[in-house]
């Protein structure tokens, strides 16, 4: 039946002209099938840079990643396999509050983190990712003389705080299922697994990333563990990223921090979504055209400072 539903998606994508994008935190199903698995980032070059001969993308991810994807390229069509796959953390500004914050610091510059709406993206300077927001926040510090507007993730606007000791004001919003990943819980599976190196998500709280040997991205984190010496180690982000890692390095050994660590969001798309959205193209997502020409500056801006002009 599943074999039948995986063909089924296959030949469906051809006659669609499609690609399926896919997030390191989709479950294992999706990532096998999908033509391409990545960060946020890898995800967003991926989508300004599609063949001329696709004509859609199905993305999954949760909205925001979607919604970056028809920024990127709004001549194709962007297909989501949920499209109430939301991220709460997305959803803890409005671009009310952004523009009040932006009144009370008129010559700050803005750097958004990805998870953010097309609304508040429109409204920044320039956006982020996990894997180069310390290499953006030094560009927007060096372009101005004021502090830097950080939204809206908490966490990781501190960590680039406390690594480049810019002066940033910093939203206080978080993401759920990393935020509540407790140092306990690191420490503890550290006992179990004493030669284990601990990978963390800068989405993580400051006293849990404290404790980490190394503080990556999603892809920053799978760089890391083919190229380490190191047998064990233990993950502290969403669970989604643990089954690739084992399956890129078989011979070596990955431990979930925490049972916490599952993206409730991340979970809802599955093959029967993404065979329903192939069929039908449907759930599309637009963006409109004003706030989607201004979100894409800020995305090409990030873009360009990260070595890719798309
Ligand atoms: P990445 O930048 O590793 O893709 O992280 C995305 C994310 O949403 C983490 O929760």
């Amino acid at each position: 039946m599943e074999d039948l539903l995986r063909r089924e998606i296959i030949r469906l994508k051809e006659v669609r002209k499609a690609v399926i994008l896919a997030h390191n935190y989709q479950i294992d199903e999706i990532q096998d099938i999908a033509d391409f698995t990545g960060d946020s980032l890898e995800l967003a070059r991926r989508a300004a840079d599609l063949a001329d001969s696709l004509e859609a993308v199905v993305f999954c991810g949760v909205y925001f990643m979607a919604e970056t994807a028809a920024i990127l390229n709004p001549s194709k069509k962007i297909v989501i396999p949920d499209e109430t796959a939301g991220c709460p953390l997305s959803d803890m500004i409005t671009a009310d509050d952004l523009r009040k914050l932006k009144e009370k610091y008129p010559s700050s510059p803005v750097v958004c983190y990805v998870n953010s709406s097309a609304q508040i993206k429109a409204l920044s300077d320039v956006c982020c990712t996990s894997s180069n927001a310390e290499r953006v926040v030094k560009y927007a510090a060096s372009s101005a003389r004021s502090p830097v507007i950080f939204v809206p993730d908490r966490n990781l606007g501190d960590w680039v705080r406390r690594r480049t000791g810019i002066d940033m004001i910093i939203w206080d919003g978080f993401c759920p299922t990393h935020d509540r990943v407790l140092p306990d819980e690191i420490l503890s599976a550290r006992a179990a697994h004493p030669s284990a190196k601990v990978l963390a998500h800068p989405e993580c709280r400051a006293a849990a990333l404290d404790i980490a040997d190394e503080v990556a991205s999603t892809s920053g984190m799978l760089k890391i563990a083919a190229a380490s010496s190191a047998t064990e180690f233990i993950i502290a982000t969403e669970s989604g990223l643990v089954w690739r890692l084992k399956k890129e390095n078989p011979s070596k050994r990955f431990y979930s921090a925490s049972p916490k660590l599952i993206c409730p969001n991340m979970k809802k798309n599955d093959l029967h979504k993404l065979h329903r959205a192939l069929e039908s193209l449907e759930p599309e997502v637009r963006v409109p055209e004003d706030i989607r020409a201004r979100a894409h500056a800020a995305i090409k801006k990030m873009l360009s400072i990260d070595g890719s002009g798309k």
